[in-house]
């Protein structure tokens, strides 16, 4: 089918249906929700059977939904009405949550409905659920309501109307912030997690620190006898500061101040420095309770011959201390005498990259750039210095850019089906990128596939990763389910007789490789790229990463979405593209 995606970002929920219905074999077009006129040109070129909505904020105009099924992505279960379904869901403590598929008509979220799926809740934030739990349950909807367009068509089905479909779901309103308020005098351990996930990662909760406004983010359970006023700051540790509750504490990883530029979220104690510098650091083991509070973990398996290392870093954004102390985290683990070591970044993500809101935030940016992605680079040439034991690098998330690159850095690398990879910069203002990818994506990709990659600029799902040769492995399903298997593996693989032959073949592999070409210059060459990327005349990078940070609206749909406008595009039928439909004129008049 011609599928149209009306959107308003190419969020990771967009990306995993684009990624997933391509693989399925329909054609797809993208085109952001920029205004009416926009929308209706894009019908026009490209003649869709059906436009869905993954991540629309704004009603489908009738001029589109009365001509062509139109199918909007609710993150709620059937009857559910409103923009804040999740929060809702989260902050009442909702056991079961759902994701429906409904035909837009003229009332927002409540056309006769496609599809539906349930889901267990989980204790996560709402931007977590909404890549977990909610993205799965989406792609089996979207998955189902295509199915049944052709019946549609001719008739033989129809769609639920709202009104026959009866579910547990209302209308509610969208959530304000006195909804979210925290009664710090008040509110137990429970009541402030659920608020702050619930508005986790946007907007946040509106609140006070030092006597300041600002909104607070990336809330972790912190310990129950920690001590201090309800309310008041305790204690720091890795970026965040730890707040005391009537019943406990929790760790308030982000905030976003009022007032005073910079107006985007950034760790507590950056936001907060001075105040932050006066707590007490409460530095965190790498070895320690799993439900203790950290942004780095290490655990072994039972025999002692696999190390785990996790790296929860928010939004999988690395900033350069993060980056160093990950890099003395390697070499740290390294001194244990296991075989293979598993890299197992955050449960949300892998790694995004160099961490673009705390270079905005800088004095400088570009130096701060410059630092930052010569720590990335450290920590890739750690894990590619590895030649003692094998090492993995395990998806549980998403990972985009450099975090791509940095798992490559590592033997193997596995992830589960719901893992969706970015392996290009250029999207970031055409920032050519460091990392050694020069050096790691030749290894596992021939030269035209890995330029198709670069240039494509696409989501990519493990799956298809794994086809290409990107990645090893995919298997499990998002979850535990993933980590349990994972370990299995890694245990097996430690295990076996054929490691240390493996181990011989990688020692000898770096050393050619190293003869070949030095790794040092790989990096030399991609470093002087990045360095006219951060100092030199064209400002790409820098407006791209501004916007980004800042969340500018899309004004225009970049080129390799929207294929619809590629002068001469072309169906996969070959029929041929070209104006048609309720709209011909406007596209006509728009490709004049
Ligand atoms: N630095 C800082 N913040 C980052 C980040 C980075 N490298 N990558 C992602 N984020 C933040 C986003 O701003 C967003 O913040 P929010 O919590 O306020 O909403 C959050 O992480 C989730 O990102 P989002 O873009 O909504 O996730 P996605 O899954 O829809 O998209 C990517 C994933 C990787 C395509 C997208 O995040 C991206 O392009 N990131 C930048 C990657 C990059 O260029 N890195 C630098 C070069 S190495």
């Amino acid at each position: 089918m011609r599928i149209l995606f009306l959107n308003h970002g190419f969020n990771s929920l967009s990306q995993r249906l684009y990624a997933e219905l391509t693989a399925d074999g329909h054609q797809l077009s993208v085109e952001f929700d920029i205004r009416d006129s926009v929308a209706e040109e894009a019908v026009a070129l490209f003649v869709p059977d059906v436009v869905i909505a993954p991540f629309l904020k704004r009603a489908i105009p009738p001029s589109i939904w009365q001509h062509c099924p139109c199918l909007v992505v609710h993150p709620g279960i059937v009857g559910d009405r409103g923009p804040s379904a999740l929060d809702w869901a989260i902050q009442d403590g909702e056991g079961e949550w759902g994701v429906t598929v409904l035909q837009a008509n003229g009332e927002m979220d409540a056309g006769d409905i496609w599809a539906s799926r349930t889901f267990p809740m989980r204790a996560a934030t709402k931007a977590g659920l909404y890549r977990r739990e909610v993205t799965e349950s989406a792609l089996a909807c979207v998955r189902e309501a295509l199915s049944r367009v052709d019946e549609w068509r001719h008739g033989r089905w129809r769609p639920t109307p709202l009104a026959e479909a009866g579910g547990r779901g209302r209308q509610r309103p969208s959530m304000r912030q006195s909804d979210r308020r925290i009664d710090w005098e008040n509110d137990g351990m429970t009541t402030v997690l659920a608020r702050l996930r619930a508005a986790d990662g946007v907007p946040g909760v509106a609140d006070a620190l030092f006597g300041e406004r600002c909104h607070l983010y990336d809330a972790h359970p912190g310990p129950r006898d920690a001590g201090g006023e309800p309310g008041a700051c305790i204690a720091r540790r890795d970026g965040a500061i730890l707040r005391a509750t009537v019943d406990g504490s929790v760790w308030i990883g982000h905030v976003r101040r009022h007032g005073t530029a910079p107006a985007f979220k950034l760790p507590a104690t950056e936001a907060f420095a001075e105040h932050a510098a006066a707590l007490p650091d409460r530095p965190a083991a790498l070895m320690r309770a799993a439900d203790d509070y950290g942004e780095l973990h290490y655990q072994e398996s039972a025999d002692g011959r696999v190390g785990f290392l996790s790296f929860a870093f928010y939004n999988g954004a690395m900033g350069t201390d993060q980056c160093r102390r990950l890099e003395a985290a390697i070499r740290s683990v390294t001194e244990r005498p296991t075989r293979v070591l598993v890299l197992t970044g955050g449960p949300e993500f892998w790694s995004n990259g160099i961490h673009l809101a705390r270079i905005e935030a800088a004095e400088s940016a570009a130096d701060e750039s410059w630092a930052n992605i010569n720590a990335m680079d450290d920590v890739c040439a750690a894990v590619i210095g590895l030649t003692d034991r094998l090492t993995v690098a395990a998806l549980r998330g998403n990972a985009g850019a450099g975090g791509c690159f940095l798992a490559l850095a590592a033997d193997l690398i596995w992830a589960h089906p719901g893992v969706v990879l970015n392996p290009h910069y250029r999207n970031m203002g055409n920032l050519y990128g460091s990392e050694y990818w020069t050096y790691l994506l030749p290894r596992r990709l021939a030269a035209g596939p890995a330029r198709r990659l670069i240039d494509g600029r696409l989501p990519v799902t493990a799956g298809d990763a794994a086809e290409m040769g990107l990645i090893d492995r995919c298997f499990g399903r998002a979850g535990e389910d993933f980590d349990v298997q994972m370990r299995t593996q890694a245990e097996r693989l430690a295990a076996d007789p054929a490691l240390f032959e493996q181990l011989a073949a990688k020692v000898a592999r770096r050393a050619a490789d190293e003869a070949a070409k030095p790794l040092a210059r790989y990096r030399e060459e991609e470093l002087a790229r990045m360095h006219r990327n951060f100092y030199g005349f064209d400002p790409s990078y820098h407006v791209a990463r501004y916007h980004f940070v800042y969340k500018s609206p899309q004004s225009w749909t970049p080129r390799h979405l929207a294929c619809h406008r590629e002068p001469g595009w072309r169906r996969a039928d070959g029929a041929g593209g070209g104006p048609r439909g309720p709209f011909a004129g406007v596209a006509a008049t728009v490709a004049g």
